[in-house]
Formats: C-alpha cells, sequence, structure tokens
C-alpha cells in the first residue's frame, strides 16, 4: 500500500476561502483604478500580504517527512537519493537542477531525479507515476517532496551547470522549443514570455529570456496556486502553459520539458531562489 497523507478537508477550505476573500479584493481594487501604476502597487502588496502565510509551507513539511519515511514496495526512505551534490544533500541542491547524471545518463529536473530515485531506492513503477495525472497519489507526493527540497534552497543563487556536452545540448534544446512557433494561433513560448512587464488579467507573463524574468519564473516553483488551491510543481505549470500555446500536452518529465526547465534555468543564473512560491 502506498502511503499518502491525507490533510484535515476542513483546513484547507478555509485557507481557500481566505485566500479567495483577498484576492477578489485586490481583483476589485485593481478593475477600479485605471492607471497601470497603480494596479501593480495593489498586486504588489496583495502578494506581500499573502506571502506571510503561504499555504505551501504546509506542502513543504509533508514533503520533508515524505523524504525520510520508508516508503514503496522496497520500504525505505529517500534519504540516500542523490539529487546532484551527493547521497542524500538537500541544502543548495535545487539551484544547481537541471543536471546531468552519470548514473541515468540523462539530464535531470527536480521531479525526473526524485522518480529515478522513488524506482530505484523505493522500488516504485516509475512508469505507472508517470500514467498519473497531476496531483494523484504519487504525482502528489513528489510534488510535496519538490516544495520540500526547493525550500532547501532559499536564498541561494541559481548555479546550473553548463560544463557538460550533454547540459549545452539541452540548453539549446530547450532554447529551440522555446522559440518553435506552431499550432492553430501560431504561438510560441515566445510570444507570451519575451517582453517586460506584460501582464495576462491579474498575472505577471515575465519575460523568460531574461535573468529577473526567468529567476522570477523559475525561481518560485513549485509554488501554491490560489485559483486552484493546490500545489503546482514546474511540471504542471509547463503543461498548463503547452495547453495555453494549443499544444499536445507534453509527457511528465519528458526530454522537452526538462530542456525547457535548462533553458529558463540557466537564463536565471544568479538569480536568487524564492520557493515554494505563491500565485494567483
Ligand atoms: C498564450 C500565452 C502563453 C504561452 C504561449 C505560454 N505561456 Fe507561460 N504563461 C502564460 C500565462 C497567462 C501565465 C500565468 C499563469 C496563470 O496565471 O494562468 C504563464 C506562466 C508561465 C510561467 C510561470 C510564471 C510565473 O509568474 O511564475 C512559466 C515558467 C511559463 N509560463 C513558461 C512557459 C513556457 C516554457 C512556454 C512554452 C512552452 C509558455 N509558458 C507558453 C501564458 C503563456
Amino acid at each position: 500500500m502506498l502511503s499518502r497523507f491525507n490533510h484535515s478537508n476542513y483546513l484547507w477550505k478555509k485557507i481557500g476561502l481566505t485566500l479567495s476573500i483577498v484576492f477578489y479584493g485586490v481583483c476589485c481594487v485593481a478593475q477600479s483604478v485605471d492607471s497601470k501604476g497603480a494596479t501593480d502597487a495593489a498586486l504588489t502588496q496583495y502578494r506581500q500580504m499573502l506571502q506571510e502565510a503561504n499555504p505551501a509551507d504546509l506542502y513543504v513539511a509533508k514533503g520533508q517527512s515524505l523524504w525520510s519515511l520508508a516508503r514503496g514496495p522496497k520500504g525505505q526512505p529517500l534519504s540516500s537519493c542523490d539529487l546532484g551534490l551527493g547521497p542524500g544533500v538537500v541544502k543548495g541542491a535545487w539551484v544547481q537542477l537541471p543536471r546531468y547524471f552519470s548514473d541515468t545518463q540523462q539530464v535531470q529536473d527536480l521531479e525526473s531525479r526524485l522518480l529515478t530515485c522513488m524506482e530505484k531506492i523505493q522500488g516504485f513503477n516509475a512508469q505507472e507515476i508517470i500514467d498519473l495525472d497531476f496531483s494523484k497519489g504519487e504525482r502528489l507526493n513528489i510534488a510535496q517532496i519538490a516544495a520540500y527540497v526547493s525550500s532547501e534552497s532559499e536564498g541561494l543563487a541559481f548555479n546550473i551547470s553548463q560544463s557538460n556536452p550533454q547540459e549545452k545540448k539541452m540548453y539549446a534544446m530547450g532554447r529551440e522549443i522555446f522559440y518553435m512557433r506552431a499550432g492553430t494561433h501560431d504561438f510560441s513560448c515566445a510570444s507570451c514570455h519575451t517582453q517586460d512587464g506584460r501582464r495576462i488579467r491579474l498575472q505577471d507573463l515575465p519575460n523568460l529570456s531574461t535573468p529577473a524574468g526567468a529567476g522570477y519564473a523559475f525561481g518560485t516553483w513549485p509554488a501554491y496556486r490560489v485559483s486552484t488551491g493546490s500545489l503546482w510543481t514546474m511540471q504542471q505549470r509547463l503543461a498548463d502553459c503547452f495547453r495555453q500555446q494549443r499544444f499536445p500536452k507534453p509527457k511528465y518529465v519528458s526530454p522537452a520539458t526538462v530542456a525547457l526547465s535548462v533553458y529558463m534555468g540557466v537564463n536565471a543564473t544568479g538569480q536568487v531562489a524564492n520557493a515554494p512560491g505563491l500565485k494567483r
């Protein structure tokens, strides 16, 4: 039996309701002012208010206990998992991911690496987890562990390696996908994410080709999303942007998604990590 954490529905509904009310309030403030500066100021204030009590912190606590809990068919904890800095080292690992791993001979992001550890150390079937939906079963557990791992890099600067040829190849591939226009609307990621100061509704559209924009976007996922009342990982964020782009849904932890993360992560070099974040 896979162990899964259940939490009090009541608590979550209460948090969701409180955040929705705050969000609605800012919505109305934002709509009633016509200058962009005033809307930006209201949004900044809204984010600061929410940041003081980010529900993602609850997921971090769950992720931390999952990390050291004996689980899976082999009944082992993940605490010997090598995230790139040696077995069991969590602090600072996230700001250096994605990176090349010699045991799998692949460039892996945090989620694909966690999946490898869950398969090798705990005996889970990786394919079964890949076939699940986001936020379901072990996929929810991965999101919670990712929240914990990313939180252990808070305040550290991104420093994603480009020394291995495979890492360079993945950056080039990510860049190519980022600018590739196709689909019914002839969109690329770049269509929505290469201008400064853009916004759709109340959500910023960071310019992912710049260090500041990439740092802001890449450095804040996993994030708690108020609009969905759930924790989203970068993999889920990307899958939803493929949908907005009218592209087919990418496979979980597919090379294309990892390459896009390499592209954003390397662009974010020197920017400070601030995950898990809080989004509209
Ligand atoms: C049609 C416009 C559109 C396209 C195309 C698009 N996105 Fe997005 N993206 C958005 C919107 C809108 C958001 C804000 C999310 C929300 O609140 O729904 C977003 C959010 C994001 C974020 C998180 C930003 C943050 O504030 O933290 C990332 C990262 C991202 N997109 C990456 C991509 C990548 C990579 C691609 C190409 C595969 C892409 N997007 C394609 C519209 C787009």
